[in-house]
């Protein structure tokens, strides 16, 4: 499958780990930065897993930062983007089965790297269900392509 990966300072040791872990699997993933862990602003890193998920560049994104929050809120700005903050087993097996999550967020700080592995590990094999939960997702993109207009 085709990742592409970002994080801000606070995940960039775990994102190597997590570009490595994957390609060991297999995966085709595209290191979006930062590379060092000098101070960065997260929605310049989400921003480019996004845009790659959005344009279909890549399949799934996966993007950590210190809580996970700030990289899941700017994902979920971007067309076609379902990003999910999943912080244990059962949040990353149902965010794909039930909410067909194309973006995982993590967080560096809350969680342990062990955790954190065992998290992607079940993102990348959990396969969407389907049925009801098609009808859902498709009310999602239907809120999205509407609400551009306050009030409707
Ligand atoms: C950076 O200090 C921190 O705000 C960021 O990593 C993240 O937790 C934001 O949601």
């Amino acid at each position: 499958m085709k990742f592409a990966i970002a994080s801000d300072h606070r995940g960039v040791k775990l994102k190597s780990r997590l570009v490595q872990m994957l390609s060991d699997h297999g995966h085709d993933v595209q290191d979006f930065g930062p590379t060092s862990e000098e101070s960065v602003d997260y929605p310049d890193f989400a921003v480019k897993v996004s845009k790659a998920v959005s344009c279909k560049g890549a399949e799934r994104g996966i993007l950590i930062c210190g809580t996970g929050l700030g990289m899941c809120i700017t994902a979920n700005k971007f067309r076609g983007v379902r990003a999910a903050l999943c912080f244990d087993e059962v949040t990353a097996e149902m965010s794909r089965r039930h909410n067909d999550a194309n973006v995982l967020c993590m967080s560096a700080d809350l969680i342990s790297e062990q955790l954190i592995a065992r998290i992607t590990e079940i993102f990348a094999q959990t396969e969407f269900e389907g049925g009801r939960h098609a009808r859902r997702i498709e009310k999602i993109a239907d809120v999205e392509s509407s609400s551009d207009c306050c009030g409707s």
